[in-house]
């Protein structure tokens, strides 16, 4: 192995820039040279490669994004493209890919190790989605930002003793909620993964006020519904004044987290190694803080399993 490819696909992540960093680092240091490919599986395709020198990735780590640029490319599920994607690679000498990404980036990863290019999966994803793996890149940052934003959103429900329901990231997983809605002292998180009881939750609010409380917090993950829709439900069981607010994008931006730098770049150090070993077709993931390695193959058949105890613990702390 003498070069090789680096990309970044799906929704972009803080930490990305730092996992890019430690792979480019990581690979010079014993020898290899490093492909940027931009734009992802789409840029692969296109064959937009750019050379990365150590140099090249001083002053990443800390920005948020990925300066290899990112797309959403579902046609690289089609057999015709990968070929012309692994087609490029060889064009360009790159021997093996790593490849940073949600759960879309896998099945890319997956098809090029079966078209003879070793590729390593990182998760890189916001959402916290993927399974096997109690972290993904993005995650921490994502609820750090989602956390300050409530933390401002509390300030002006307090003011007018208002209800806010705040819906967060996360596609189809309730994590980023979970996580969040705990950090932001949340009256109620409500997520894909359990039933919720509406009228419970609109008497927890009305008695918060009763209580002498001066503002009610839902912390409602985007996978269930909009946070208008959880509203005018809401409203039906009380009679408090409710906005609903989206946190959207902006929980994608901005400088990583300490945990997401760190964990970046220890899987990203750790993606080089393995294709060093000569190994493809894996999914980086982490288990109780240690890195681990999963068969692309088995994470399809998986399912992310989230620390669920959160949702218990704020259930034990609502009076009923
Ligand atoms: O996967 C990351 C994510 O930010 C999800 O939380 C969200 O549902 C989706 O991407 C938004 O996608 P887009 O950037 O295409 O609007």
């Amino acid at each position: 192995m003498k070069r090789i490819g680096i990309l970044t696909s799906g929704g972009d992540a803080p930490g990305m820039n730092a996992a890019i960093r430690a792979v480019t680092k990581t690979a010079i240091h014993h020898g290899l040279e490093v492909m940027g490919i931009r734009y992802g599986f789409a840029g692969l395709v296109a064959g937009d490669f750019v050379p990365l020198t150590a140099e090249d990735v001083d002053h990443t780590i800390n920005q948020g994004g990925t300066f290899l640029y990112s797309a959403r490319y579902p046609e690289f599920a089609q057999e015709n493209v990968q070929k012309k994607g692994a087609e490029q690679l060889r064009k360009h000498g790159i021997d093996a890919v790593i490849v940073i990404g949600g759960d879309g980036s896998y099945h890319g990863a997956l098809a090029l190790t079966r078209l003879g290019i070793n590729s390593v999966g990182l998760p890189g994803t916001i959402d916290n989605d993927i399974p096997y793996t109690e972290y993904t890149i993005g995650y921490d940052s994502a609820c750090r930002t989602a956390m300050d934003a409530i933390d401002k959103i509390r300030d002006t429900a307090s003011s007018h003793h208002r209800v806010f329901i705040v819906n967060v990231m996360g596609r189809e997983c309730g994590d980023i909620a979970m996580r969040v809605g705990v950090a932001s002292g949340a009256d109620a998180i409500v997520v894909p993964e359990r039933d919720y009881d509406i009228k419970k939750i609109a008497k927890t609010l009305k008695q918060g006020f009763a209580d002498g409380k001066d503002h009610g917090l839902v912390v409602l993950a985007e996978g269930v519904m909009s946070a208008d829709d959880f509203r005018k439900e809401l409203l039906k069981y009380g009679d408090f004044d409710a906005r609903a607010n989206v946190l959207g994008h902006m929980q994608r931006g901005g400088s990583p987290t300490v945990a997401d730098r760190v964990n970046a770049t220890k899987m990203g150090n750790y993606a080089v190694n393995l294709l060093l070993d000569g190994k493809g077709g894996l999914a980086v993931g982490m288990e109780n803080g240690k890195l681990n390695t999963h068969d692309i193959l088995d994470l399809f058949d998986g399912k992310h399993e989230g620390d669920y105890s959160l949702l218990d613990v704020n259930e034990e702390m609502t009076k009923d």
